[in-house]
């Protein structure tokens, strides 16, 4: 398959996108989608006070890093674990990474992201045998679900450790305001900030994911300077030289074209949460005044056994874009054995070979069943890559919410649960129940 090579980070293979978009009219994008990355790169478009992220050197400059690994490894004297208690753009682009890239994902426990109590008495239990610290990351410092964590946590920390708590405590939140910078304050706990103009989908490069992913082992310069190396690449205005432009341009035209669902797609387990968090930056930033492609998610081959049959042959309102890693995986070869499984033809070959030969089956079988897809190859699943592509689909996506014409950078839809947990909990202040609301019905049965 020809691919479009943009240096040597990124390419993309395109030959399943043509038989349903031509070559000529994704290049006659190039004044639309060229206008809608200027709103971007001028600033002047709405949520243009959000867009603190565009350049990842500013956002962590090389002294900044060297501060934040210094206060990982600072923890890391402390406890083998760190708990991290966050939710949304405050955790999965931390968990992201660290489950891609470390090599024990497991020194990260996550708390916050969820308010179930069965995870978290379990998170518990595990925690009365473990030496571990925490990293309480929220920029407003009063979404619920974390601050109820962080209490349920720092109340377990105290019984633990006694008068030596705030030393095994950090929290990366908003410089100047909100409760949580209250409270480090108050009980002198290290501190990170979270810019204003950054966003919680767009942060994971910041200090609110570069301090538990340090904590992990992972290489967090690398990381940055995969993303810098991005943004150069980005700086291009063509469509034929910029990955994002091309992306966005595709996307666009399937979406005018019918396609309501974008599906990414990996062969890499490792990748679990990086799809997570594609789904948020996505779904957020596009998902609003009726607008959007609805961002999904398949892991294959394990879903080519559970949603492979709708993606072959279900509604043709789906595109799909593949994340292929190239190699610089140690490999496991198919070993000689008994001839009754007639796996003869893979003996001696590597699961990567097996792995590759799905992903051309799979991208060849559904453009021929209806569904365009496109291939993001990465050379190699380390964190300069990792970085560059965690950039490339920033960038892309706030142009994409631009040219859809959505403000990229807000999320009013995440209000409206909020409002309405909070008047049911009773928050002093969180507006009454207008008396208009039915009660939730339920339909029982038996
Ligand atoms: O993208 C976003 O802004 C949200 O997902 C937030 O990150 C999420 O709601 C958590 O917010 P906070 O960091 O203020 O606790």
């Amino acid at each position: 398959m020809a691919v479009l090579q943009f240096a040597v980070m990124i390419s993309i293979n395109p030959s399943n996108i043509y038989p349903f978009l031509s070559c000529e009219l994704i290049e006659q994008q190039q004044v639309r989608v060229g206008a809608a990355d200027n709103v971007l790169r001028n600033g002047s478009g709405p949520g243009n006070d959000f867009i603190g992220w565009l350049n990842p050197s500013e956002v962590a400059p090389t002294a900044l890093i060297d501060e934040i690994v210094k206060s990982a490894n600072r923890l890391r004297s402390l406890a083998d674990k760190l708990v991290v208690v966050g939710i949304g753009g405050s955790y999965l682009g931390t968990r992201a990474v660290v489950d891609a890239l470390a090599a024990n994902p497991d020194v990260i426990e996550y708390a916050g992201q969820n308010v179930s109590a069965n995870y978290h008495q379990r998170l518990l239990k595990r925690l009365d045998n473990e030496d571990y610290v925490v990293n309480v990351v929220s920029k407003s410092g009063t979404t619920t679900e974390p601050a109820v964590a962080f209490r349920v946590v720092l109340n377990h920390l105290n019984a633990k450790y006694g008068n030596s708590v705030s030393e095994r405590v950090v929290a990366t939140t908003d410089k100047h305001r909100g409760a949580l910078r209250q409270l480090a304050i108050q009980n002198g706990y290290q501190t990170f900030p979270i810019e204003d103009a950054i966003g919680g989908r767009y942060s994971v490069l910041s200090p609110v994911g570069l301090l538990p992913i340090a904590f992990a082992g992972v290489d967090v310069h690398s990381l940055v300077k995969g993303a810098a190396d991005m943004y150069a690449l980005c700086q291009s205005t063509t469509i034929s030289n910029n990955p994002a432009l091309w992306y966005v341009a595709v996307r666009n035209l399937l979406m005018q074209k019918g396609i309501n669902i974008e599906v990414l797609a990996s062969f890499e387990p490792r990748l679990h949460y990086l799809l997570e968090w594609w789904k948020q930056l996505f779904g957020e930033s596009e998902g609003k005044n009726g607008i959007g492609l609805f961002p999904a998610s398949v892991e294959y081959t394990t879903d080519l056994h559970s949603m492979g049959q709708y993606m072959q042959d279900g509604r043709r309102i789906v595109m799909e874009t593949f994340i292929r890693v190239e190699g610089g995986e140690p490999d496991v070869l198919v070993p000689d054995g008994n001839p009754i499984d007639e796996l003869g033809y893979v003996v001696g070959r590597g699961l990567t070979d097996v792995n590759e030969a799905a992903w051309k089956a799979t991208a060849t079988a559904h453009a021929d069943g209806g569904v365009p897809n496109l291939t993001l190859n990465i050379p190699k699943l380390d964190a300069y890559h990792l970085g560059g592509l965690i950039y490339f689909f920033e960038r892309a996506c706030g142009i994409s919410g631009y040219l859809m014409g959505v403000n990229p950078f807000d999320q009013p839809g995440v209000e409206d649960y909020k409002r309405g947990m909070f008047s049911l909990l009773g928050k002093p202040g969180a507006a009454a129940s207008d008396g208009n609301q039915p009660e939730a019905q339920h339909i029982q049965f038996g």
